[in-house]
């Protein structure tokens, strides 16, 4: 907990959450990774997020754990998989292995997300959980206590450089509420359309991590700029919130 507000009460810790900023290395040149993230390090990212599609949960395909290995000497932050595939339980100690220290598998593709989540912990990972735009808030209810991030897709998963889906942020306004009311330290995460424009809506709902993968490899200024920019519109955005 924190100090005390304007009129005595214990501030919880979601008042002055950091922002993240956590690259996707969809847009990146897959012909030079290695030089790729270490590019994304020096411009001040807090992790690296890896789209693992089988294009069948989504129709895309993109990163096996070999890809990912490779790149793993070259950061100085580190991985997260995001997998978007149907069958997540067959593939956790592989990304684990690869050197992913925190696996987010999709509540859509989990029969038993209970026991999944569980298994990425006794993996040795942090377990995150991601809904898709339709899916409601609820579906994490009761594995609050087996997580440790939430993603809050604000575009359907499958591509980068979609459009931010503003109706999500109600949905993240509700999560970060059973996430405070829970007690458990849980990251909230929004991914898909992040920009400089749309982060502080997500913000003010209540997100403190932010994936972006278009507009920071496409910002003028580079990617130390636009790492910048997202931070502290978000700041500013969770403060006034
Ligand atoms: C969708 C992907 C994208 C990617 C970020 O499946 O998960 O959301 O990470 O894409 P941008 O930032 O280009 O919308």
């Amino acid at each position: 907990m924190n100090g005390p507000d304007q009129k005595g009460r214990a501030m919880p810790e979601s008042s002055v959450r950091r922002p993240l900023i956590v690259p996707s290395v969809l847009p990146a040149d897959f012909a030079c990774l290695g030089e790729e993230v270490r590019d994304l390090c020096a411009a001040g990212v807090d992790r690296i997020q890896w789209d693992v599609m089988d294009g069948v949960f989504v129709p895309n395909l993109t990163f096996g754990p070999d890809v990912i290995a490779s790149a793993r000497s070259h950061s100085t932050v580190g991985f997260e998989a995001h997998l978007m595939v149907v069958n997540p339980d067959g593939l956790l100690s592989t990304y684990v292995d690869a050197g992913c220290e925190l696996i987010i598998v999709h509540a859509e593709s989990c029969t038993h997300l209970h026991r999944t989540l569980a298994r990425i912990r006794e993996l040795g990972a942090r377990s995150g959980v991601a809904v898709n735009p339709h899916t409601p808030a609820e579906v994490v209810a009761h594995v609050l206590a087996e997580t440790d991030l939430i993603l809050a897709m604000t575009v359907n998963p499958g591509f980068g450089g979609q459009a931010y889906i503003p109706a999500v942020e109600s949905k993240i306004t509700r999560l970060r509420r059973m996430i405070d009311e829970s007690g458990h330290s849980i990251e909230l995460e929004v991914d898909g359309g992040i920009t400089g424009d749309t982060i502080g809506g997500a913000a003010a709902a209540g997100a403190d991590v932010f994936i972006s993968g278009s507009w920071m490899y496409g910002c003028p200024e580079g990617k130390a700029a636009a790492v910048k920019r997202l931070r502290d519109a978000a700041t500013v955005a969770g403060a006034a919130a």
